[in-house]
């Protein structure tokens, strides 16, 4: 596993608490524990703010954790995630750390394929025929983007192929670019290609280029992860294994059946990949759209995971697109992202979809689990406690004392644990 290397980021904007890495978040970490080092130079923020969007005013610190350790294809992984909501981190380090004891999870990714649309309009009586105009010109199309697509192509990636579509209620012609992004989201490429090629389009079909845009789709760009427990490892909350299991694979079972239970189900899922792809400045809309509409791909809106058992073995497993970058954009460029991605050991493009369809998975699992026994709230109490605490004053260690005396005294509201909070400090 990777270590972080003492001082590397004192100039970066990352405020690193030891303790709590030390105390609660990481305990099967001895290499993060010992290696983190302080920094951060908060008003180095507001630059970087100013120089990532226009009238920039501020940021909004969402807070930065450590799952893990999750064993990825026999490797272990400490993965950052950047997430607002509380039980997720803690979710995927115990479902990471069932699924270790069973040879952790396993993944694939496919080649990082993207695609780039132009969409040509008025193009007179050729119509449908434009199709095949700009088929027989793929060679042409092809030399004409070779300046653009040359660096991609010393790295293994470029061109891959043309694909043109009419779409008939809108007399509009697709063109479609599927173009190899290796490691990048490709989003700046796949737009200078599709435009680089729009007066040649022009040219061929004798119409007018309406836009040219990448697509978010991002089918060709998918990655799996699976995973494999022994249903007597899931009892849990009165129900045994077993039972735990079967429940389990009717709850996934819903939401391949039901869309109101499947976004649920897919929300869970992206609490996950969503807050690795914060941590590491990816683009999390584009992933999300991506996710959301393959979970349609075969007409209703589905659930994106599966789960189902053999000889008393529960196997899940979770296939999604995840374009994932790790170079370009705020990827290269946020230190708290290139902190993640050292953290991981930086991985590849693909390597980093792989992680994050483990860790999708991982969250399923861990949701599902929780949904079908005891539910969620539960585990949402000694959070809820801590943060009371914090609203009622308290601070640094006195978190933790604080909120263990408001779970004992059960105290619930803010005011009470206001009103406690200052007799407790007195005493
Ligand atoms: C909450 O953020 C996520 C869950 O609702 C996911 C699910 O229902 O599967 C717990």
């Amino acid at each position: 596993m990777k270590s972080i290397k003492k001082g590397k980021f004192r100039k970066g904007p990352i405020r690193v608490r030891r303790e709590i890495i030390q105390s609660r978040s990481v305990k099967h970490s001895p290499e993060i524990r010992s290696d983190f080092s302080y920094s951060g130079l908060d008003n180095d923020l507001l630059d970087l703010a100013d120089v990532m969007v226009e009238q920039a005013v501020g940021y909004i610190g969402t807070p930065l954790g450590v799952a893990g350790p999750v064993l990825i294809d026999g490797q272990e992984f400490m993965i950052p995630m950047a997430t607002e909501e509380p039980s997720v981190i803690a979710a995927v380090s115990f479902a990471g750390g069932l699924a270790a004891r069973y040879g952790g999870i396993s993944t694939q990714a496919s080649d990082p394929v993207m695609l780039a649309q132009i969409f040509i309009e008025d193009m007179g009586n050729l119509g449908s025929e434009g199709v095949d105009a700009v088929l027989k010109s793929r060679d042409h199309i092809r030399e004409r983007l070779k300046p653009i697509l040359k660096s991609m192509e010393k790295r293994g990636g470029g061109w891959r192929d043309l694909e043109a579509r009419w779409i008939a209620p809108s007399r509009t012609l697709a063109v479609n670019l599927r173009i190899d992004v290796r490691d990048a989201m490709g989003a700046n490429l796949l737009n200078s290609a599709a435009e680089e090629i729009r007066p040649l389009l022009e040219e061929i079909t004798g119409g007018q280029v309406l836009m040219a845009i990448l697509s978010n789709r991002s089918w060709d760009r998918t990655a799996s992860a699976r995973l494999s427990i022994p249903v007597s490892e899931l009892g849990w909350n009165g129900f045994d294994g077993a039972e735990t299991a079967r429940r389990i694979v009717r709850a996934a079972r819903i939401a391949r059946e039901d869309p109101d239970r499947a976004v649920t189900h897919n929300k869970g899922i992206m609490n996950g990949i969503s807050s690795l792809a914060l941590a590491t400045g990816n683009d999390t809309r584009a992933i999300e759209a991506a996710a959301h509409a393959y979970a349609g791909r075969y007409g209703p809106y589905h659930g994106l995971s599966e789960y189902w058992v053999e000889d008393e073995v529960l196997h899940g497993s979770l296939e999604m697109p995840l374009p994932f970058a790790v170079t370009g954009g705020a990827v290269g460029f946020h230190p708290v992202s290139r902190w993640s991605l050292d953290l991981l050991g930086n991985p590849d493009a693909p390597g980093l979809s792989r992680i994050a369809a483990a860790l999708g998975l991982a969250q399923n699992l861990a949701a599902l689990r929780a949904l079908v026994s005891e539910g969620i709230q539960k585990g949402h109490m000694a959070l809820h406690a801590r943060r009371l605490a914090f609203d009622a004053g308290a601070r640094g260690d006195n978190i933790s004392a604080f909120a263990a005396l408001i779970r004992s005294e059960e105290i619930r509201g803010r005011k009470e644990a206001e009103q406690r909070y200052l007799e407790w400090v007195k005493e």
